[in-house]
C-alpha cells in the first residue's frame, strides 16, 4: 500500500496512541510489552510521518515529549498495596532524554553537527549507559534533601525517603570547597544479583516477574515502604552535577569531583579524541558488556569541555552535545514471503510468517511469530517487506519491526482470516482478548490433534507419541474424545504405519504408567486454556478432585491463590461443555488419577490438634502449600479471624487490619518461621 494523505493521517494516530500506551506500560507500569528496539522503530516510523506530513503537526505528539513515569497512584507489577502518591516536584531545570541510534553510520553524521557547531577542536567521553530508572538528587549545605524520579522531564515523583535507603548514596557530603548547594543526576539501578534474587523469590511466590532489571529498578524506587526498597539490593551512579556554586572546565572532571565527594561515577568512562576512538569503545563493550554486573543498554557520548557543551545547547528534548549508541539484540534482515494462520490447541490463531532463510545466531531461519492481529497492525507489515528478526525467549523468533523505507509501493497488507483456515469456522474475538479463536471446539481438526499433543506430552500424561502419529491416528477416527488413546489396541497399532513389535509395545507400556500420572498433571492434561502447570497445581490442591471443580462455582474458583478472572471463566466454559464431561467420565473408567492422591492428604502429626489457623500475606511457598501443611499436621484452615481462631500466621505484605483484628482478639501471631518451628 503507497502512503497517502489519506492513510498517513490514520496511521500517524494509531501510531500516536500506541506510543503513548507503550511509553505508559513502560515507564509508569514496568510491565513493557515490546521491546525497546520496537518502540524505538515505531516512534521512528511517526517521525518520518509527522516529517513528510506537517500538516498533522500536534503539540502533544510523543515524539516531542520524553516518556514520563510520573505515578498515577498504584504501581501494578507490585502486589497490592494501600493507596500510593507520590508528591511530584518541578525540576529547578528540566530532566532530559539523550537522542538514540542503533546505527554506528548515525554516528558521524552527529560527529559532523558537533563539529559545526563547535567550530574548534573537542574532545568526548564515552560512558557506559546504565538501564535503570534516572534520578536527581538535590544537596543544600551538602546534605541531601530531595530525590525527585525524572517524571515527566518538567516535574517528578518525590521518592526522598527510598533513595535515602540505598546503599552508595551519601546523605551528606564533606566538600573541601564548603558547604554548597547542588543537584546531582544519575541512574539508579539493579545490579544482575539481585535482580536475580527478587524474581526468584517472585517465582516462589508465583508472582508475575519483573522483565527485566530495569523495571525492577524503577518498581522497586516506587514501592510506597522505604524499607522495602531497602531490600531490594538497589545501586546507583552519578553522570551530571549541576550547581550555580561549583563550576567544571570539563565533563571527566565532574565527574572526579562527585567520584571525591563520595559518589560512584560511571565505571570505565573514557575520553575518546576522535571518532575512531569512540567506536573502539563500543565494540569492546557490546562484548564485554555481558561479564559486567549491571544492565547496560549502550554507550553515552558525550562533548567534554562544558564551554562547549553550553554552545551546543539543546533541542526541546534532548541535548546536542550527547547521544546514545544503543546495543542490540541479535537481529537479522530478511524478506517476508507470505503469512500461515496456524490454529493451536485451543484454537487460538497465530500468525506466522514465512521468510526467505537467513541465518540468526547460527541457525537458518525461514519462520518468525507475527503473535497476533494486534501485533500485526502495529508494525503495519506488508509481504515483500523488509523485516527485523530477533530471537525472543520463545523457541520461534519474531518479527520485531519493518523496514518502511524499503517497502514496494504495491507491497499487499496480508489480511487477517475470517473463517478458520483449518476447518472453516468464523473466528472470534473477545472483549480485551489480543487472540482470535475457532470456536468448533469438537470439530476443528487442529484443535482435536494439538489436544492430544497436549494431553500426551512429557509434562502431561507423558505418553510417548509424535505428532506423525497423532495425524495418523486422527485420520484412521481413532481419537475424538482424550479417553480414546487408552482404546487403540497392540493389533490396531501394528497396522499403522511405520510401527513394529518394539515400538507398539514402550507406546502401551507409557499409556499404562501414565495411569498413575498425579493429579495436577491429569487436570493439566486436560488443557484448559490459561490452566498451565502452576495453575493445575493450585487447582489441585485446593479442590483435590475432579468432581469438586466441576461442581465449583466462579467465586469458589477465584478463592484459589494465583486465580483470576480469566482463569476462572475458562475453567468454568471448559467444564460446560458436555464432550468435556463425557471424556472425563470415560478417563476415570480407564482408572486415571483424577483425585488428590492420599499421601498428599495424610496425616504427618498431631501438633496442629484442635487448632484454627488462619494464614495471610506472602511465604517463602505458595499459601495453598501452607495450608496443606497444616492440615497434614492436624490442624484446621480457616478463612476469617474470630475469637476462635488459635493462631493467626502472618506473611510479608499482609494488610494492616487484619494484623490489628488479630492483636485485639489477642490471637497469637506467628511469622512463617514461628509456625515452623511449632510443627517441628
Ligand atoms: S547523560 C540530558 N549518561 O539514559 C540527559 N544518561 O536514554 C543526559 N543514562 O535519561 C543523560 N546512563 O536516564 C547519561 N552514562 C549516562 C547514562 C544515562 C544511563 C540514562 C539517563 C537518560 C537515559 C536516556
Amino acid at each position: 500500500m503507497k502512503i497517502n494523505k489519506n492513510n498517513a493521517k490514520k496511521r500517524i494516530l494509531f501510531l500516536r496512541d500506541e506510543i503513548e500506551k507503550h511509553n505508559e506500560l513502560y515507564y509508569v507500569n514496568n510491565k513493557p510489552l515490546i521491546s525497546d528496539f520496537e518502540f524505538d522503530i515505531l516512534l521512528e516510523e511517526l517521525q518520518f510521518l509527522e516529517s513528510k506530513y506537517p500538516e498533522y503537526y500536534s503539540e502533544n505528539s510523543p515524539t516531542l515529549k520524553i516518556g514520563s513515569d510520573l505515578s498515577s497512584n498504584k504501581v501494578k507489577n507490585e502486589p497490592k498495596e494501600p493507596s500510593r502518591v507520590f508528591v511530584q516536584v518541578a525540576h529547578k531545570h528540566p530532566m532530559l532524554s539523550l537522542s538514540n541510534t542503533y546505527n554506528k553510520e548515525d554516528l558521524y553524521s552527529f560527529n559532523e553537527r558537533v563539529a559545526k557547531i563547535t567550530e574548534s577542536n573537542f574532545s568526548y567521553v564515552c560512558e557506559l549507559k546504565i538501564d535503570g530508572s534516572a534520578i536527581s538528587l538535590s544537596y543544600e549545605n551538602n546534605k541531601l534533601v530531595r530525590a525527585i524520579t525524572r517524571g515527566d522531564g518538567t516535574e517528578g515523583d518525590d521518592v526522598t525517603q527510598n533513595v535515602k535507603n540505598i546503599e552508595g548514596i551519601p546523605h551528606e557530603i564533606y566538600n573541601n570547597q564548603g558547604p554548597c548547594n547542588f543537584e546531582i543526576r544519575g541512574e539508579i539501578y539493579m545490579p544482575w544479583s539481585s535482580f536475580d534474587k527478587l524474581n526468584k523469590v517472585k517465582k516462589e511466590n508465583e508472582e508475575a516477574l519483573f522483565a527485566n532489571p530495569r523495571n525492577a529498578a524503577a518498581g522497586s524506587l516506587k514501592l510506597l515502604n522505604a524499607k522495602e526498597t531497602a531490600k531490594r539490593g538497589l545501586r546507583a551512579f552519578f553522570y551530571s552535577v549541576v550547581s550555580d556554586q561549583i563550576s567544571f572546565k570539563n565533563h571527566m572532571e565532574s565527574l572526579l569531583w562527585a567520584k571525591e565527594n563520595g559518589f560512584p561515577v560511571p565505571e570505565y568512562s573514557k575520553v575518546c579524541n576522535n571518532l575512531e576512538e569512540v567506536f573502539n569503545f563500543i565494540d569492546h563493550w557490546d562484548i564485554e558488556r555481558k561479564n559486567l554486573s549491571f544492565p547496560t543498554d549502550g554507550i553515552v557520548i558525550k562533548l567534554n569541555s562544558m564551554e562547549l557543551q553550553q554552545k551546543a545547547g539543546f533541542t526541546s528534548k534532548y541535548p546536542r552535545w550527547a547521544t546514545a549508541y544503543k546495543f542490540r539484540a541479535e537481529q537479522a534482515v530478511t524478506t517476508l514471503i507470505s503469512v500461515d494462520y496456524q490454529v493451536g490447541r485451543t484454537g487460538a490463531i497465530t500468525p506466522v510468517a514465512n521468510l526467505y532463510p537467513v541465518l540468526l545466531s547460527g541457525s537458518s531461519i525461514k519462520r518468525a511469530s507475527l503473535h497476533n492481529q494486534d501485533q500485526m497492525d502495529l508494525i503495519d507489515v506488508h509481504i515483500g517487506d523488509r523485516v527485523f528478526i530477533e530471537k525472543g525467549g520463545e523457541i520461534i523468533p519474531k518479527i520485531v519491526g519493518v523496514d518502511i523505507s524499503k517497502r514496494d509501493k504495491n507491497a499487499i497488507k496480508p489480511h487477517f482470516p475470517e473463517f478458520c483456515p483449518d476447518c472453516g469456522t468464523k473466528l472470534e474475538r473477545e472483549v480485551e482478548q489480543a487472540k482470535h479463536y475457532c470456536p468448533n471446539y469438537n470439530g476443528c481438526p487442529m484443535q482435536i490433534k494439538g489436544r492430544f499433543l497436549h494431553f500426551c506430552s512429557r509434562k502431561a500424561m507423558n505418553i510417548l507419541i509424535g505428532e506423525a502419529t497423532v495425524e495418523q491416528m486422527f485420520n484412521l477416527g481413532y481419537l475424538k474424545h482424550l479417553s480414546d488413546i487408552y482404546n487403540i489396541s497392540r493389533e490396531e497399532l501394528l497396522r499403522m504405519e511405520g510401527w513394529k513389535e518394539k515400538s507398539a509395545d514402550r507406546f502401551i507400556l507409557s499409556l499404562e504408567k501414565s495411569k498413575s500420572a498425579p493429579f495436577y498433571r491429569v487436570l493439566y492434561a486436560l488443557g484448559i486454556r490459561f490452566v498451565g502447570e502452576a495453575t493445575a497445581k493450585s487447582l489441585a490442591n485446593h479442590f483435590k478432585s475432579i468432581d469438586s471443580i466441576i461442581k465449583a462455582t466462579k467465586e469458589e474458583l477465584l478463592e484459589v491463590d494465583d486465580i483470576g478472572d480469566s482463569v476462572a471463566e475458562s475453567v468454568l466454559s471448559f467444564f460446560s461443555i458436555e464432550a468435556n464431561i463425557t471424556s472425563i467420565d470415560e478417563l476415570k473408567k480407564k482408572g486415571i488419577t483424577l483425585e488428590a492422591q492420599e499421601i498428599e492428604n495424610s496425616s504427618i502429626s498431631a501438633s496442629l490438634e484442635g487448632k484454627s489457623i488462619v494464614v495471610s500475606g506472602l511465604f517463602s511457598i505458595p499459601r495453598d502449600e501452607l495450608k496443606k501443611i497444616i492440615e497434614q499436621h492436624s490442624g484446621k484452615n480457616v478463612n476469617s479471624l474470630s475469637s476462635k481462631t488459635s493462631y493467626l500466621v502472618a506473611g510479608q505484605k499482609m494488610g494492616p487490619a487484619k494484623l490489628d483484628k488479630a492483636k485485639q482478639l489477642g490471637i497469637k501471631i506467628l511469622t512463617e518461621g514461628d509456625f515452623f518451628k511449632l510443627i517441628k
